[in-house]
């Protein structure tokens, strides 16, 4: 198998490809990333000299670099690169409109033109937007409310669009939050930690009271895997962790493990714009095909908590230049 992985030196695109060379011993991936302010070269350090492995520069919007990642052909595509931080969505929509959905419009022609076997669409439960109750399926009406999932949603559609009018052989997972080790730290797990650890105060947005579903990026990253493998092309497959917690209760967990505490260490802040109240979905079609999340979320997350505590020096370089201006855009006014 040689596969073209996008978005590689991301967090889930880089959990994915580790996951990928551990567990499939003979497949190739070559890593095609822009190297934006998420794409860390850290993340994928521990592959170089494998031989299995390589990696290239370049922007999944530009025809001419996605034609030199196929050339000396790809066997399936497994796309990650994507925008994906709501708060930056509200800031400057547009790079997510560019790279959320153009560039799934190029990785698509290339699969046409080349007659690519498999393309994973690596989305996010956000494009159902808002579920007071109940738990979204595949088959939903998409109702995304932020840029970022619209733009998501926009890359989903052109994907279903094409299976539908050219049958080209795709797929798409749609995750929920994902946490785990080398996340950026402007999600809300990471930036959390990361605060703390430093002994500064968490910005909790509104009364905290929101729900997100956890998922471990190594479930994630198997739940990609297992879909570009037993999928069924032209469906949709949601992943879910199975741990909806408040962020509250997350923040809870994470300043109790970090040894401060809510009196002193969390700011409730202004809430932000449009901000979506729960996700949920439901994972039944995943799990008849065969997968499941392993790890259970107590442990995912205090070993998540354990792996920033020990990797300062992976964290700590982000935290500089332009994250500092994108904290102060985001945060000092609320
Ligand atoms: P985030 O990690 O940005 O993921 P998403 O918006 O894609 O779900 O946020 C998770 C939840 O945490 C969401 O309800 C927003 C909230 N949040 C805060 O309360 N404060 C913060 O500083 C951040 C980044 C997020």
């Amino acid at each position: 198998m040689r596969l073209l992985v996008t978005g590689g030196l991301g967090f889930i695109g880089s959990t994915f490809i580790h996951v990928v060379l551990r567990e499939r011993p003979d497949w190739h991936v070559l890593n095609l990333d822009l190297m934006t302010y998420a794409g860390n070269p850290a993340n994928c350090a521990a592959l170089e000299g494998d031989k299995r492995y390589r990696f290239v520069r370049g922007d999944i919007c530009e025809t001419v670099a996605v034609e030199e990642a196929v050339a000396d052909g790809v066997d399936a595509i497994v796309n990650f690169a994507a925008e994906t931080h709501v708060d930056r969505s509200i800031l400057e929509p547009g790079a997510f409109l560019r790279t959320d959905i153009l560039g799934t419009h190029v990785l698509l022609e290339a699969v046409r033109r080349h007659g690519i076997a498999r393309y994973v669409q690596v989305s996010t439960d956000e494009v159902y937007g808002d579920v007071s109750s109940g738990e979204s399926l595949e088959t939903d009406a998409l109702q995304p409310r932020s840029p970022y999932s619209a733009s998501k949603a926009g890359g989903d559609l052109q994907v279903l669009a094409y299976w539908n009018t050219y049958r080209t052989p795709v797929l798409i997972t749609r995750g929920s939050n994902t946490y785990g080790p080398r996340q950026y730290p402007e999600k809300l797990i990471p930036l959390f930690v990361t605060n703390l650890l430093d002994d500064q105060s968490v910005p909790v947005y509104g009364d905290g009271l929101q729900i997100r579903d956890w998922l471990h990026a190594d479930d994630h990253a198997r739940g990609v895997l297992h879909v570009l493998e037993h999928g069924e092309v032209g469906n949709v497959y949601n992943i879910g962790g199975g741990n909806p917690r408040t962020n509250v209760e997350i923040t809870r967990m994470l300043v109790d493990a970090c040894g401060r505490s809510m009196d002193t260490h969390v700011r409730h802040v202004a809430d932000r714009e449009g901000h979506d109240r729960r996700y949920a979905i439901n994972c039944a079609k995943t799990h008849a095909l065969g997968w499941t999340p392993q790890v259970a979320f107590e442990r995912g997350l205090h070993e998540t908590i354990a792996w920033y505590r020990e990797n300062e020096s992976w964290w700590r370089p982000l935290k500089n230049g332009e994250f500092l201006a994108y904290y102060k855009r985001q945060y000092a006014h609320r």
